[in-house]
């Protein structure tokens, strides 16, 4: 028979855990009847895990054949896991990783196989907040800091666990993608990258591990933040040049107003006051729009030189665009339309000008 997953099994300094993770996970799978390929990706650890494979290797086919793949220094948990999914053998379907503590427990293993190969999903996942989930013998802390950390990642998907180190896959998701080995969020960067449209998950209780210690230090959250934030990029860019500048416009709708209604409650006038709107809203704008809508470019002497001439262009081609505004809202409400509509089409017309002023002639000319 052969095997239908390629499972990764991520190791630093585990072997007190490993052969009773793997004699556990041979037995369901004997019991499922079911045959897999397991790839122990170990860092050089010291306590010699690398052996403890090696050595427990003849002993757990047909149901496993197990590989080992020893990168020699300590490089990471999401880095591990891609370089094993990346030497599994080319014929096998489905990819997937599990902890090698006992902190998942490898009898749902054949579990999650089956929903990959009856088809109906794409990714199976192994997941603690759905109903019968859970954690064992975690502290209030580190409950506050996970939820945390799933909160801050819900915009980017509707997966219940994506921070869930045990799941398999159809590994046709990864066709033409680059996942990024930063951190420690593996699933989460596969989700927003490759986009599956069908996922389930499969309570399971995350037992805290009993031997050895948790590589997961305060550094680790730092990662993951700047994690999130390439994310969030990613997922930014999919919309497009003129999506972005769009954003960034509304963005610069809630600056004006911020700092027109602040400069008025302070006493000033408000047409003074909403030129000074006008101009930080603008330069706001002008910003982000170097930095992020339209991609950056020169550098040194070169950069300030173009940074002041793009900077002044933004300005004139923004107060053209205001210009715009006002004519086109004058004319419609002199033609009978009510206010809303009309200013409505009028900041459409003048973003639409804007834009084209901004692409031609601010940021992507010389
Ligand atoms: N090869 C290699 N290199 N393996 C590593 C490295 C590394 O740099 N760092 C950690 N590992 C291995 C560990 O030996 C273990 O098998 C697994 O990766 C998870 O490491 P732990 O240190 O036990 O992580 P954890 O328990 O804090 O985090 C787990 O739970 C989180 C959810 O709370 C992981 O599964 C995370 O992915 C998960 O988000
Ligand atoms: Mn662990």
């Amino acid at each position: 028979m052969r095997p239908r997953l390629a499972l990764v099994i991520p190791t630093y300094n585990e072997a007190a855990n490993l052969p009773r993770l793997l004699r556990r996970l041979h037995r369901a799978l004997v019991e499922a009847g079911a045959c897999i390929e397991v790839i122990v990706v170990d860092d050089g650890s010291p306590d010699g895990t690398a052996a403890v494979a090696e050595r427990m290797a003849p002993t757990l086919r047909p149901a496993i054949e197990l590989r080992l793949l020893q990168r020699g220094a300590k490089r990471g948990l999401s880095s591990a896991v891609i370089e094993g999914w990346a030497a599994a053998d080319a014929q096998i379907p489905f990819l997937g990783v599990m902890d090698a503590d006992l902190s998942h427990p490898p009898e749902l293993v054949p579990v999650l196989l089956e929903a990959l190969q009856q088809g109906a999903t794409q990714v199976a996942i192994a997941s603690r907040n759905v109903p019968g989930g859970g954690v064992l013998g975690w502290g209030m802390g580190r409950r506050a800091t996970s939820w945390g950390a799933t909160l801050l990642a819900r915009p980017l998907t509707m997966v219940r666990d994506p921070m869930s180190g045990y799941f398999l896959f159809d590994r046709t998701l990864l066709r033409g993608r680059f996942l990024q080995p930063v951190g420690y969020k593996v699933l989460l960067e596969l989700l927003v990258r490759a986009r599956p449209a069908r996922v389930v998950e499969v309570p399971f209780l995350f037992a805290d591990r009993t031997a050895g210690a948790s590589k997961l230090g305060a550094r680790l959250y730092l990662t993951y933040l700047r994690h999130l934030c390439g994310l969030y990029g990613a997922r930014m860019r999919l919309l497009g040049q003129a999506g972005r500048f769009v954003l960034v416009g509304a963005l610069g709708v809630v600056v004006n107003l911020a700092l027109l209604w602040g400069l008025v409650l302070l006493g000033v006038a408000p047409l003074p006051a909403a030129v000074g709107a006008f101009a930080l809203a603008v330069s706001c704008n002008f910003a982000l729009h170097r930095t992020w809508t339209f991609e950056p470019t020169g550098s040194g002497r070169r950069y300030l030189h173009g940074f002041l001439r793009q900077y002044g262009r933004y300005v004139g081609g923004s107060v053209l665009a205001l210009g715009l505004n006002l004519l086109v809202l004058a004319l419609l409400l002199q033609g009978g339309l009510a206010l809303l509509p009309s200013q409505i089409a009028a900041i459409g017309s003048a973003t639409g000008v804007n834009y084209a002023l901004a692409r031609g002639w601010g940021f992507l000319s010389g």
